[in-house]
């Protein structure tokens, strides 16, 4: 039975009318037109749908819209623009921390969860909040560095 469910996209609000047992993956991607957050094995268990609630990162494939009803959630469209890139991005791009591009969405979302709650993360604090993403193009130490980087970057804007 389709309900009608509130919630902040992207510093927007949104509304849409569906079940609330509809997963939020497929709300993005469907009736929201948002394709940045991916379908990788829509088990929780690759972090290609990985997107932010209230500042933490969720698999969106595992997730409930229902769940999301009244909070924020962020994907990586509302991260940054190429125009103006997050930090982030910005180090990705910089480090070439990617090849084919699939896990990127979920990996940036989860970084950015790590670096809100820790500006200054060592680099097995940073693999670790990344674990349960998985890249099939195997460029998992230059996202090390990438993180890295924007981290250091993200703390000298903030002291400057
Ligand atoms: S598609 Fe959600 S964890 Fe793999
Ligand atoms: S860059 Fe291809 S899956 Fe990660």
């Amino acid at each position: 039975m389709p309900q009608s469910i509130e919630f902040t996209l992207n510093g927007r609000p949104a509304r849409v009318e569906v079940a609330e047992t509809e997963l939020l993956l497929d709300v993005l991607r469907g009736p929201l037109g948002l394709s940045g957050a991916r379908f990788g094995c829509g088990a929780g268990q690759c972090g290609a749908c990985a997107v932010l609630v209230d500042g933490a990162s969720v698999f969106a494939c595992a997730t409930e819209i229902g769940a999301v009803a009244g909070c924020a959630v962020t994907t990586v469209e509302g991260l940054g623009t190429p125009q103006a890139p997050h930090p982030l991005q910005a180090a990705f791009l910089e480090l070439q921390a990617g090849q084919c591009g699939y896990c990127l969405s979920g990996i940036l979302l989860g970084a950015k969860a790590l670096l809100d709650a820790n500006p200054d993360p060592t680099r097995a604090e940073i693999a670790q909040a990344l674990d349960g993403h998985l890249c099939r193009c195997g460029v998992h130490n230059r996202v090390l560095d990438a993180v890295a980087l924007a981290a250091r970057r993200l703390r000298e804007e903030a002291s400057a």
